[in-house]
């Protein structure tokens, strides 16, 4: 079944030079499409409505100072069972616990900066990709 998610590398990622490496595993992966792909630096208003799940969280205030700190790269990707892939290359939130091989698990330091955001259902990805890409058909 082909899906669409949105993948965010977080400024953690664009800070290390880490685009081309995580970028080109989504890439290197058969049948999947990159649709589009941004540069840019992210605004309250976006990362209110990105994260409006995690309101009232301990860790929502210095996430948000995070994903503001500089550029991410936005990325919506069309594939096969892509919402669930995406998410097996990136490995869990907690880097330390991400086997080697995951990008988290390879790259990662902490929870905060985790360097990959990924859909998480069909319904976000819907919801993110509207958000980020509002022109996409
Ligand atoms: P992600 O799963 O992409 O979306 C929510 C983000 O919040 C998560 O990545 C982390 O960047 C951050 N996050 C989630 N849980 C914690 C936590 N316990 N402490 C700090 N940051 C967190």
């Amino acid at each position: 079944m082909s899906q669409r998610t949105l993948v965010l590398l977080k400024p953690d990622a664009t800070r290390r030079g880490l685009i081309g490496e995580i970028v080109g595993r989504i890439e290197r992966k058969a049948n999947w499409t990159i649709e589009a792909l941004e540069l840019r630096t992210l605004g309250r208003e976006v990362l209110e409505q990105h994260y409006a799940e995690h309101v009232g969280k301990p860790f929502y205030e210095p996430l948000m100072q995070f994903m503001s700190s500089g550029p991410v790269v936005a990325l919506v990707v069309e594939g096969e069972r892509v919402i669930e892939g995406v998410r097996a290359l990136a490995g869990p939130t907690d880097p330390i616990s991400a086997a080697p091989g995951s990008i988290r698990g390879d790259f990662g330091t902490i929870t905060r900066e985790n360097l990959i955001h990924a859909s998480d259902s069909e319904e976000s990805a819907q919801r993110e990709i509207k958000i980020f890409f509002p022109g996409l058909a």
